[in-house]
């Protein structure tokens, strides 16, 4: 069964070339979704005055939910008149103002959790600050914010920068050189844990979106785990320039993996993929640091990314330091061990990629 959010992600592509490429669920324009088993309707709302490009939305609407409806599926979409209520902000949900200043928005994603995504973001991030670059975090793992704790800043109170609600900042939490912002940041423990839905979503996007970053040569989104709704309205919503895919060697990781990359190649958002980064290579024993077991398999990561035709970034082994470091709120890569190179190395090719 098709849901209203499957036809608003769909709808997310039709841009409306006169209102700066916006997109017309953006522009609020979706009026209302109808959906029965065979047929979907959508009803469009213009203003008064008339619209060169009503014609041109129309269509452009209908081929979206018909492109990606299941076969057999009807597609109706109507139009009325409405004249759009004059509102003096935009809400800062949309409002894309804080990321002026923003060179680089790289999404940090896997198909599943418990890969290494958050460790992976948060050492990238400290790594390209080492290399020179001005850095920003945002954890937006609603469910199991853990950047509070992998920077050890559990206990920072976020002040907010204004008094109105809607126009109000969030400052980011500056540590090690980088900018972090995580929900667990804004809500006392546990909460997090509630959000669900539109609810997450609406939160997450506040987050990018609602805080003052400043001049940032990468923005890093650690996504939340698995390839949902959130994910396709937050790729569409914040206007990322790519992705870096995190897995761990195992052949059962292949499907997870594809997962994660279909979610960045959706036709709804279509984002580059910067590369694959394999996580947990080898375990290298801190006794033995010249011993590698390969207890995960060899070669997995680079053979899919070969197989996917994306980008091979590199391999991060698996040391005990990068889990008591996180744990303790010292990212490795602050480091000089060759588990901090291996990150300084990763950044070095991210950077390459994108700059
Ligand atoms: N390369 C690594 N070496 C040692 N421990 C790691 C490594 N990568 C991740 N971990 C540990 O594995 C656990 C899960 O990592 P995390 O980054 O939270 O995964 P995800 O964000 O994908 O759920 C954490 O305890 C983390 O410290
Ligand atoms: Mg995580």
């Amino acid at each position: 069964m098709i849901r209203e959010s499957d036809v608003l992600g769909w709808l997310s592509s039709v841009e409306h070339p006169g209102q700066g490429d916006r997109s017309i669920v953006s522009l609020g324009m979706v009026q209302n979704v109808e959906i029965s088993e065979d047929r979907v309707k959508v009803v469009l709302g213009f203003p008064k005055r008339p619209d060169p490009l009503k014609n041109y939305l129309v269509g452009a609407a209908r081929a979206a939910v018909y492109r990606n409806a299941p076969g057999g599926v009807d597609v109706e979409v109507e139009t009325v008149v409405k004249e759009p209520v004059s509102k003096p902000n935009k809400p800062a949900e949309f409002n894309l103002e804080q990321l002026r200043n923003v060179a680089h928005i790289i999404g940090i994603a896997s198909g599943k959790g418990g890969v290494g995504k958050s460790t992976v973001a948060v050492n990238l991030a400290v790594a390209l600050s080492r290399l020179g670059y001005k850095v920003g975090l945002v954890d937006a793992d609603v469910y199991g914010p853990s950047i509070p704790t992998m920077t050890g800043t559990e206990n920072v109170q976020i002040e907010m920068e204004g008094e109105d609600e809607d126009t109000s900042l969030f400052l980011p939490v500056e540590k090690y050189g980088v900018k972090w912002l995580s929900i667990g940041h804004v809500t006392s423990e546990g909460q997090a844990l509630i959000w669900r839905g539109p609810m997450a979503t609406s939160a997450l996007k506040q987050l990018v979106l609602q805080t003052k970053w400043g001049v940032l040569d990468f923005l890093l989104i650690d996504m939340p785990p698995g390839t949902g709704d959130i994910h396709i309205s937050l790729i569409g919503d914040v206007p990322m320039n790519g992705a870096v895919i995190v897995t761990t060697p195992q052949n059962v990781a292949l499907a997870d993996v594809l997962r994660g990359v279909n979610m960045f190649r959706n036709p709804q958002v279509q984002k580059p993929i910067i590369g694959l980064v394999e996580n947990m290579s080898w375990f290298t024993p801190e006794a033995h640091p010249e011993e590698k077991y390969y207890i995960f398999g060899h070669g997995g990561g680079e053979k899919m990314a070969e197989v996917l035709k994306i980008p091979f970034l590199g391999q991060i082994p698996l040391v005990q330091g990068i889990r008591e470091t996180a744990d303790a709120g010292e990212p490795a890569a602050l480091g000089t061990g060759p588990d901090a190179a291996a990150f300084l190395d990763l950044a070095g090719k991210v950077a390459g990629a994108v700059i």
